[in-house]
């Protein structure tokens, strides 16, 4: 996964990767979901949204998560990436799932699958930062979805991280996802774009909140954990890869934050969270 101008998951992942990926996306969404589908829920998301669109859905885990908040709700689970997508197909069969079908679809690029027609409900989590045109995307949803079918956005900003006493540590940190993620013309500022691009695509913008994780309720060691998990993700031997022995210096440094100040600190890493609807 080196080459640039190619986007991160357009890249076939080798197995090793793919259970890298395995491991950050399964305690992401262990640390985030339970405040991100309350505010979900409270944009509307319900066990009538289905079918719903869980587009980027990766490895399903938070298709997973979503049946377990809303029983009943049936998904069509679709990705680009391959490999991701076949460990959640083994893991459909082998767990018994029932009320979810995979689909693999690079949307914005590709056609989409006819079943995407029959969608009341779209997810997009942590996907469009990813794409170097995220509003052909937001395009394709809008012109494949019914009209009324709901689309709602989850996305990272890293502009809004907070921390205090201030974190040097995970501002490099954030710095060098950031270096990679651009290379592969993505970007880690993207849930302010959200609403606006939202729009331009043509759809109805009805709703923006801010979702603030926060290490006050979830652990400071336990929101370092995820960015260290994924600091392998982004060692490679290309000119915006980290070298090994710097990613190890880049955890140390959240360590050592956290040696220092413990609980007496605090670190908000909010994420945007978007409600459109399909005129
Ligand atoms: C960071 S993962 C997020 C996975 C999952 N949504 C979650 O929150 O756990 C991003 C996923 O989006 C997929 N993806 C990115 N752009 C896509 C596109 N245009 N069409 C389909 N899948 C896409 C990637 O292959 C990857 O699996």
């Amino acid at each position: 996964m080196t080459a640039l101008n190619r986007e991160w998951f357009d890249n076939l992942f080798d197995e090793d990767t793919a259970k890298v990926w395995h491991d950050v996306l399964s305690f992401q969404c262990t640390l985030f979901s339970p405040g991100e589908i309350a505010i979900l829920k409270e944009l509307g998301m319900s066990k009538e949204s289905g079918p719903l669109l869980d587009l980027g859905c990766g490895i399903g885990i938070y298709s997973r998560e979503l049946k377990k908040h809303f029983p009943g709700l049936e998904i069509v689970a679709a990705d680009t990436n391959a490999a991701l997508l076949r460990r959640f197909e083994a893991d459909i069969k082998r767990l018994r799932l029932c009320g979810i079908r995979v689909a693999k679809w690079n949307a914005g690029k590709e056609p989409p699958p006819p079943e995407v027609s029959k969608c009341r409900s779209a997810l997009l989590s942590v996907v469009l930062q990813h794409n170097q045109d995220p509003k052909s995307v937001l395009v394709a949803l809008r012109k494949s979805l019914p009209s009324r079918a709901s689309v709602f956005i989850i996305d990272e900003d890293d502009g809004l991280v907070l921390s205090d006493p201030s974190c040097a540590a995970f501002k490099k940190v954030l710095d060098a996802f950031s270096t990679y993620q651009a290379a592969h013309g993505g970007t880690r500022t993207f849930g302010r774009q959200i609403p606006r691009l939202a729009r331009q695509a043509g759809l109805i913008v009805d709703d923006a909140r801010i979702c603030a994780h926060a290490s006050g309720t979830l652990g400071l060691e336990p929101l370092f954990k995820l960015f260290k998990l994924a600091l392998p993700l982004i060692v490679d031997g290309s000119p915006h890869g980290l070298r090994r022995e710097a990613a190890k210096e880049l955890a140390r440094g959240l360590d050592l934050y956290v040696e220092a100040h413990g609980d007496h600190c605090s670190i908000i890493f909010p994420k945007v969270i978007v409600h459109a609807v399909v005129p």
